[in-house]
């Protein structure tokens, strides 16, 4: 397994593919074992790294990662394989936007690690499929220090793109069903959990 994940960081590397740090994994790894997470939805597999370490973080989690991008999709099924984890990863071909979930699927976290202009779309789609007590999770809220600094960006992509993660911490600070604390950890995450009807 180590060998494998070391394959992937020189992989990600060499092909240009981002993956997720290794400050925020190790975040990640630790809330799964102290929660108990089982079921795991991960939105933006990329090439399988972040979603075999989280189901490496103990035996009984599982993982329903979702990649729209065909080459990433194969080097993430390869790399499942690679680490006998096939029935502890399932990896869903498809725009996330796209997925049909059964409504009796239920996740202890939804991981959230796609495009990061559609982040509140995939917040609002999915939250539908959090378990009891389940949390939502969101990488890149810093997104490499530019967040919160999207008036000062040239380029006007960047600046657009910037423009909607800032919107989406808009949105998690006023949704008035989900708690949000937001941590200084890699580039930035976030944990969201649904307030409880009595609050
Ligand atoms: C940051 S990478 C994922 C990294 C991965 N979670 C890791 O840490 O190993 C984001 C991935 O999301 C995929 N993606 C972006 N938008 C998507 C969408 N709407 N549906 C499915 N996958 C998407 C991209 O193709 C890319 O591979």
């Amino acid at each position: 397994m180590k060998q494998l994940i070391v394959e992937m960081e020189q992989y990600a590397q060499e092909h240009n593919v981002p993956i997720i740090q290794k400050e925020s994994i190790a975040f990640l790894m630790k809330f799964i074992k102290a929660n108990n997470v089982v079921n795991i939805l991960e939105i933006g597999s990329g090439i399988g790294y972040s979603a075999i370490l989280m189901a490496s973080s103990s035996p009984l989690v599982k993982v329903t990662t979702i990649e729209r991008d065909e080459v990433r999709y194969m080097e993430c099924l390869k790399n499942v394989k690679k680490c006998e984890f096939d029935k502890k990863v399932n990896v869903v071909f498809q725009d996330a936007l796209e997925v049909n979930l059964s409504d009796e699927n239920k996740y202890d976290l939804i991981f959230i690690d796609a495009a990061k202009g559609q982040y509140t779309k995939f917040f609002e789609k999915f939250k539908y499929f959090l378990a009891d007590g389940g949390v939502i999770i969101t990488d890149n809220l810093k997104y490499h220090g530019y967040v919160g600094k999207s008036e000062e960006i040239p380029s006007k992509n960047l600046r657009q793109l910037v423009k909607k993660i800032e919107n989406y911490i808009e949105f998690l600070k006023n949704n008035e069903e989900y708690t949000t604390k937001f941590y200084d950890v890699g580039d930035g995450l976030s944990i969201s959990i649904k307030k409880s009807e009595n609050a």
